[in-house]
């Protein structure tokens, strides 16, 4: 089985990226084949609502998003993070999750068939891990209506870079372990 990662943050070293890879280290692990994206290095524009994708069978947008649909279609499971920007997703993260709007053909019918397990990534600089716990849960759960379906949630507060992510052996377990989990 397949299990495609997707980094919201521009920052290549940063705390997002470094627990999505131990996510996918559990799911290797476990026996997954994986692969890791920076969303913030491809060129993903937002969506046009052109409705092409209602329309016709998938998205009209000849950008790096083609690649990630036919990913999407191709996994068993999927990692998506993202830092906490402004109190939601970095506007990377939101790109790509508009996009998602192609998976879903006409009455809302879910185009990936069967959903896809889901570990959702989420970084923040606060330390309170309540603070934006409302928001996290709706961002999985507009995932959720695109197939993609949230299993756990990694939820880093306090972040200081990757290197917070590698001092931290507790949140590495949880973190392998939901990528282990994936492929059960
Ligand atoms: C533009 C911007 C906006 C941010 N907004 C918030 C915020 O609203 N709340 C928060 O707790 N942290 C905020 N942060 C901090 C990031 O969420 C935090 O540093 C995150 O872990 C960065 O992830 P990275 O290391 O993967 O880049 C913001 C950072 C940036 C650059």
């Amino acid at each position: 089985m397949k299990v495609v990662g997707f980094v919201g943050s521009p920052r290549e070293n940063g705390s997002t990226d470094a627990l999505i890879r131990e996510v996918l280290k559990g799911a290797e692990e476990a026996g997954a084949e994986t692969r890791l994206y920076n969303l913030a290095q491809m060129d993903i524009s937002g969506c046009r609502a052109c409705m092409g994708c209602k329309e016709g069978d998938g998205c009209e947008v000849d950008d790096d998003m083609q690649d990630l649909y036919e990913e999407l279609h191709g996994c068993g499971g999927v990692v998506i993070g993202t830092p906490i920007y402004f109190y939601n997703m970095s506007a990377q993260t939101k790109a790509f999750t508009d996009r998602l709007y192609a998976l879903l053909g006409p009455g809302f019918s879910k185009r990936l068939g069967e959903d896809r397990p889901t570990v959702f990534v989420v970084t923040q600089g606060a330390d309170d891990p309540s603070l934006f716990r409302p928001v996290i849960d709706k961002m999985a759960e507009a995932f959720g209506l695109a197939g993609l379906s949230v299993r756990d949630t990694i939820l880093q507060a306090c972040s200081d870079g990757a290197e917070g992510v590698l001092r931290d052996e507790e949140l590495q377990t949880r973190a392998r372990e939901a990528g282990r989990a994936l492929l059960q």
